[in-house]
C-alpha cells in the first residue's frame, strides 16, 4: 500500500535527475555524472563541518599526505574553507565532465587538463557561511553550471557569461538536516539526505516561493551606510503606511540559510551596495547568480538595484554585486524606489 510504495519506489536524486536528462537526450548522461560527483563532493563535506561541531575543541584532521594535523576549532574554520574547497576541486575534475572551475577559495580559475576535460563549467562557493561554523549554525555549498561553448580551447569567457545561461544551479545546506536545491531550468526541487541510505531523497517538489512574504532579512548593521531606496523599503518594512502589520527581521549570516528560508517561507533577502562597499559582498558567480536562479525557477525574483540579477554580465570571477531576491511583489515594491531615484 502507500506506505510501502513510499519506501520502495524511493525518488532519489539520481534517478530525479535521469528523468529530467530524458527531456535533454543530446546530453548523453553527461550532466547526470556531473551533478552525481557535486552530491558526492557534498556528502564529503557534510561530516567534517558535523564533526567538527560534535568534537571538542581539537579535531584531528588527516590531509592527503597522510600528516596529522591538529587544528583548534577557531583554525578549524578557516581550514574548513579549504578542505571544502580541495574535495569539491578533485570531486569535479574527477568526474571527467568538467573544464573550467571558479571557487570563492581559488584566486585563479581552474583549467582541467585536457585528458579529464569535459564540457560543463562549475562555479562553486565551497564552503558558504563559514564565520557560522564554530557556533553550529547553518552553512553551506552553493554551485552554479554553464556548459562550454568552445571545448577545444577554453577560455574565462566561458565563465564571464550572464546567470541567464546557466543550465543549472543549487545549494546544499548543512543544518538539523542536510538539504540539497536545485533547478536544471524547469522548476526548483529539494532533497534531503536520509543517512540510513546515504540517498537524497526528493522531499520538496516544484518549490514556489510565496507571491508576498511577511519577513525581511538584512543586516542591519550596515544601515548608516545604506542608499535611500534600500533606507527607505527598510523603512517601509517596520513602518508600514498602509495599515500592513510590520514585517518580521531574520538574519542568520549564512547566505544559503537566510536564502533556503525566503523560498520556503517567503519575503526579502538584501545584500545592498552602500556607501563603505558600492557593490555590496556577495559575490555574482557563486552566490548571486545560483541564487538567482533558482528564486526565478521557484517565481521570485532577483534584482540588483539597477538591472535583472541574471541579465548582468561579470567581468571578474570573483566580481561582487548587490542583490535583493524573493518573493515577487515584494522585490516589485523595491524595483519601484529605484526607479524612483533615477
Ligand atoms: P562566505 O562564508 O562564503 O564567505 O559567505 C559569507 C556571506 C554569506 O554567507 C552571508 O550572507 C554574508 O556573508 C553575511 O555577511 P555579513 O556578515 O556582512 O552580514
Ligand atoms: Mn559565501
Ligand atoms: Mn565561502
Ligand atoms: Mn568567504
Amino acid at each position: 500500500h502507500a506506505a510501502d510504495a513510499h519506501r520502495t519506489d524511493l525518488m532519489t536524486i539520481t534517478r530525479f535527475v535521469l528523468n529530467e536528462q530524458s527531456k535533454h537526450p543530446e546530453s548523453r548522461g553527461d550532466f547526470s555524472i556531473l551533478l552525481s560527483h557535486i552530491v558526492l563532493g557534498c556528502k564529503q563535506v557534510l561530516p567534517n563541518s558535523l564533526d567538527l561541531l560534535e568534537k571538542p575543541m581539537f579535531r584531528q584532521v588527516v590531509d592527503e599526505s597522510k600528516s596529522l594535523i591538529i587544528l583548534s576549532l577557531g583554525e578549524e574554520q578557516k581550514k574548513l574553507d579549504v578542505l571544502s574547497n580541495d574535495v569539491f576541486v578533485k570531486a569535479l575534475v574527477s568526474s571527467g565532465r568538467t573544464c573550467i572551475l571558479v571557487s570563492e577559495e581559488d584566486e585563479e580559475a581552474t583549467f582541467v587538463e585536457p585528458s579529464k576535460r569535459g564540457r560543463y563549467c562549475v562555479v562553486f562557493d565551497p564552503l558558504d557561511g563559514s564565520s557560522n561554523i564554530d557556533c553550529g549554525v547553518s552553512i553551506g555549498t552553493i554551485f552554479g553550471i554553464y556548459m562550454v561553448k568552445d571545448s577545444q580551447e577554453p577560455t574565462l569567457d566561458e565563465v564571464l557569461q550572464p546567470g541567464k545561461n546557466m543550465l543549472a544551479a543549487g545549494y546544499c545546506m548543512y543544518g538539523s538536516s542536510c538539504t540539497f536545491v536545485l533547478t536544471t531550468g524547469s522548476g526548483v526541487n529539494g532533497f534531503t539526505l536520509d543517512p540510513s541510505l546515504g540517498e537524497f531523497i526528493l522531499t520538496h517538489p516544484d518549490i514556489k516561493i510565496p507571491k508576498k512574504g511577511k519577513i525581511y532579512s538584512v543586516n542591519e548593521g550596515n544601515a548608516r551606510n545604506w542608499d535611500g531606496p534600500t533606507a527607505k523599503y527598510v523603512e517601509k518594512c517596520k513602518f508600514p503606511t498602509d495599515g500592513s502589520s510590520p514585517k518580521s527581521l531574520r538574519y542568520i549570516g549564512s547566505m544559503v540559510a537566510d536564502v533556503h528560508r525566503t523560498l520556503l517561507y517567503g519575503g526579502v533577502f538584501l545584500y545592498p551596495g552602500d556607501k563603505k562597499s558600492p557593490s555590496g559582498k556577495l559575490r555574482v558567480l557563486y552566490e548571486v547568480f545560483p541564487m538567482s536562479f533558482l528564486m526565478e525557477q521557484a517565481g521570485g525574483q532577483a534584482f540588483t538595484g539597477k538591472q535583472r540579477a541574471l541579465d548582468l554580465v561579470p567581468q571578474k570571477i570573483h566580481e561582487r554585486s548587490p542583490i535583493f531576491l524573493g518573493s515577487y511583489d515584494d522585490i516589485e515594491e523595491i524595483k519601484a524606489l529605484y526607479a524612483a531615484e533615477e
